[in-house]
């Protein structure tokens, strides 16, 4: 037998029992004439004590156990003496009077602690002691919770569980596909799914009626914190449903997840428009866990001789509170010089401290007197000790500037708190994107997403312009300012999906050779439908108070989108490249 107990069960109850453990050695403290062993398993940490007065032999063998040196050991419950009040196995430990080395290890690269001292790459290169770690494991035990929890709410609305292929053609959904080489069909390629949305939206014409899929799929997008090249989304379609329909329905699964994993209550969530996102917090995903709140002060501010201020399209501005008489004219520097780096690409920020003595400081006050400015502070209601940051410029950029300058005073006056949860249904998304660049139109959310009832009939018959103000029944989720899911209801007309295939500038050739099998089965009775997808990663992470979804994935891919541990992707022989019948030209490698 290997084990009678787990190392993190064993309790004063079990006191003068004669137990069999197995696990890792996490420490080992030699102190001569005692030996203690910390034995960790998925459990917890149990304390093995060899005393050299009862058996030489086995302290002897003890003192030789190396970090992570998987061992079994027999032995009796005690009581111990010097009590870890940290630990849940803390009032005992095992007075061991057996000891076996299962398998000895190698010294670990880095400490199997709650804070390692190993760096990214390596960590991932040896993900299997990372997993040995706290705080990695628990990512994902939690992660399995979820799911479970997942499966279970939506079993209880009816939800059926349908697997889609991996191995598909290309749904065109902002990202590029990755592609597989079909050894049966030469020269012609798989790719693997962005997401399944074509294939449930034909359940829906199926009569599945509600489909949900726990489910992989792969996006070859640039990499950051919040994103991996495969990902995993709750995916699901509803037919015969209006938005309240659907947003009440993952509503209900946000609160029951929020519920059932982390014993929080959810409040009801808050819709917010597009439009009001942007103007209010100059962002479609705002963190509402703090107000700080965009203010427009065209009105106030504009017309009265500063030229750079006359010249914009919009003078807008946060108040940071209580900062005016702490930060000094260092800090503002800093803080402009931050705003004016290339990621943000502010030309300046304007700033009015209201001090506590109640006199004004402003990088304008050669342009407005101390009674304009103080009308400023009012529109936001400022009190003394408090900043106004101002930008000014064309409205989409100077929005968007200043909501990284809201999130960063967020983060740093600390009112971004762990344990708090602002979830947010923004709502009413354009339906279409005009690119300057490519002087094309983009799917706001994707080419399926259906234009609002009200302007089908733009769509349908409307000029250019009109199309850049069709709304969309598009929706995202977002919670704490990370957009958590995504989704609309979907067109279910042939003549509709071609009439947006055409605005987004594919031709009718085009169009059926890539979504032919879509619109014909649009014109076999497709009922009305709708779905949304979480990203299942983000939302581990985001419940968890954590930015990046790397530690919520077993085996997580690095910046370059390499497997640290297997070392993919990489070449293959020739042999198999033959098969495949492909041949490679001048490849130019990454050495
Ligand atoms: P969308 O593209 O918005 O919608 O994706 C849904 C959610 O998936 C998550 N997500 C990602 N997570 C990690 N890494 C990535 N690379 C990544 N990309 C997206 C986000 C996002 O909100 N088929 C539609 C859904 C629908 O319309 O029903 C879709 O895939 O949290």
């Amino acid at each position: 037998m290997y084990r009678s107990h787990n190392c993190g069960e064993l309790r004063m109850s079990n006191e003068g029992q004669v137990v069999q453990l197995s696990g890792w050695v996490q420490k080992s403290r030699d102190l001569g004439g005692m030996t203690f062993v910390d034995l960790r398993d998925r459990y917890g940490i149990t304390q093995l004590v060899f005393n050299m007065d009862d058996n030489e032999e086995l302290c002897e063998k003890a003192r030789k156990l190396g970090r992570e040196f998987v061992v079994h050991a027999e032995g009796k419950v005690s009581e111990r003496s010097n009590k870890n009040p940290n630990r849940p196995t803390g009032n005992i430990e095992i007075i061991v009077s057996k000891l076996e080395v299962l398998n000895a290890a190698k010294t670990p690269p880095f400490t199997i602690e709650e804070e390692t001292d190993g760096g990214d790459d390596l960590r991932m290169k040896y993900r299997y002691l990372d997993i040995r770690r706290d705080a990695v494991k628990n990512n994902i035990i939690f992660r399995s919770k979820l799911a479970l929890e997942t499966r279970k709410y939506l079993d209880s609305q009816d939800f059926v569980e349908v697997e889609t292929p991996f191995l598909i053609k290309s749904t065109p959904e902002g990202a590029r596909d990755f592609v597989v080489p079909s050894r049966l069909n030469p020269g012609q390629f798989y790719a693997l799914p962005q997401s399944p949305q074509t294939f449930k939206q034909i359940l829906m014409v199926g009569g599945m009626d509600k489909y949900f899929q726990i489910v992989k799929c792969f996006r070859d997008e640039d990499l950051r914190a919040d994103r991996q090249p495969e990902f995993t989304q709750i995916d699901c379609e509803m037919s015969f449903v209006t938005i309240d329909d659907i947003l009440n329905t993952f509503e209900g699964l946000t609160k029951h997840l929020f519920k059932h994993t982390l014993d929080v209550d959810l409040p009801d969530f808050p819709r917010m428009d597009y439009d009001e996102a942007l103007k209010r917090f100059g962002s479609d995903k705002p963190d509402l866990r703090f107000g700080m709140e965009f203010q427009e002060l065209n009105d106030l501010a504009q017309n009265k001789g500063f030229s750079v201020f006359d010249s914009s399209e919009l003078v807008v501005g946060i108040c940071a509170e209580g900062i005016a008489d702490s930060y000094s004219n260092k800090d503002m520097k800093k803080l402009t010089e931050w705003m004016q780096r290339p990621q943000i690409g502010a030309k300046g920020l304007v700033y009015v401290k209201f001090l506590q003595d109640g006199s004004i400081k402003s990088t304008v006050g050669k342009f407005f007197d101390d009674d304009t400015l103080r009308t400023w502070g009012e529109k936001f209601g400022a009190k003394p000790g408090d900043v106004l940051f101002i930008l000014s410029g064309e409205a989409e950029k100077t929005r968007k500037q200043l909501n990284e300058l809201r999130l960063e005073m967020g983060r740093r006056l600390g009112l971004m708190k762990d344990g708090d949860f602002k979830p947010l249904w923004v709502i009413d998304f354009p339906l279409l994107e005009w690119d300057e660049e490519s002087e094309r139109f983009h799917a706001m959310h994707h080419p399926f997403t259906s234009p609002k009832k009200e302007d089908v009939d733009r769509m349908l018959n409307g000029d250019h312009e009109t199309m850049k103000s069709l709304k969309a029944d598009a929706y995202d989720l977002v919670i704490n300012g990370a957009e958590i899911g995504g989704g609309s209801i979907r067109i279910h007309d042939r003549e509709l999906q071609s009439k947006n295939f055409d605005l987004l500038g594919f031709s009718k050739e085009e169009a059926e050779e890539q979504f032919g099998f879509l619109m014909g089965a649009f014109e076999y009775g497709a009922p009305p439908h709708g779905g949304i997808a979480f990203g299942f990663d983000r939302l581990c992470a985001v419940m968890n108070g954590q930015s990046s979804i790397r530690d919520f994935i077993a085996f997580p891919k690095n910046n370059q989108g390499r497997d640290m541990m297997i070392d993919a992707p990489s070449p293959v022989d020739q042999t198999q490249l033959d098969d495949l019948n492909l041949k490679l030209g001048e490849i130019e490698t990454a050495e």
